[in-house]
C-alpha cells in the first residue's frame, strides 16, 4: 500500500496505485503525488480583488450544486442514481471546502442541507448538465484571469472535473 496526496484538495488516498481521479475532489491522476511533495503552505497567498470575487462566485456555485445533488440523492425511486448523485454532492462539497480555504472563509452553514430537486430524473439531470457546463466555463474564465499560479492550477483542475461531470450526466440518463 502507498499514500498519495492530492495537490488540489490536499486529501490523502491510501491504495496500491494512484487513483485515476482523486476520490475526494475528482482531480485527475497527474495531481496525485507522494505526501512528502505536498506543500502545506500551498493555499497561503494574497488575493487580488478580482480573485476574491471569483472565489466568492466559486463558493456560491459549489454550494448551490452540492445542495441540488443532495436533493437528487434524497429521491426514493432510483437507488443507482441516488447513490451516484450522493457521490457528486460529496465532490462538489469538497470543491466548496477548497475554495473556502483559498478565500480564508468558513464553509457556508447550509452547505450540507438538501435544496430542491425539480420533480423528475430527466429534468434534474438536464439541470445538472446546465450547472456543470456553467461551472466548467466559469472556472476556465477564472483560471484565465488569475494572477496567482496556485489559483490558476486549482481552477484549471476543477474545471476539468466539472467537465467530467457533464459526461456523468450523459451516463446517468441511461439509468433512468
Ligand atoms: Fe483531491
Ligand atoms: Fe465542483
Amino acid at each position: 500500500m502507498k499514500l498519495y496526496r492530492c495537490r488540489i484538495c490536499g486529501e490523502t488516498y491510501l491504495g496500491y496505485d494512484a487513483p485515476s481521479n482523486c476520490p475526494f475532489c475528482g482531480a485527475h491522476v497527474e495531481w496525485m503525488s507522494p505526501p512528502e511533495q505536498y506543500d502545506s503552505a500551498v493555499n497561503d497567498m494574497d488575493l487580488t480583488e478580482v480573485e476574491r470575487a471569483d472565489l466568492d462566485t466559486s463558493i456560491e456555485v459549489e454550494t448551490s450544486n452540492t445542495r441540488f445533488y443532495l436533493a437528487m440523492a434524497a429521491r426514493q425511486d432510483n437507488a443507482t442514481l441516488s447513490s451516484a448523485y450522493k457521490r457528486l454532492a460529496k465532490v462538489e462539497a469538497e470543491h466548496c471546502s477548497l475554495f473556502c480555504k483559498l478565500a480564508k472563509l468558513p464553509k457556508p452553514a447550509d452547505l450540507l442541507e438538501a435544496g430542491d430537486e425539480l420533480g423528475s430524473w430527466l429534468s434534474d439531470i438536464d439541470d445538472s448538465l446546465r450547472r456543470e457546463m456553467r461551472a466548467t466555463e466559469l472556472y476556465t474564465q477564472f483560471a484565465g484571469r488569475a494572477t496567482n499560479p496556485r489559483l490558476l492550477e486549482v481552477w484549471s483542475a476543477v474545471s476539468s472535473v466539472e467537465a467530467d461531470h457533464i459526461e456523468l450526466d450523459g451516463l446517468a440518463k441511461t439509468y433512468i
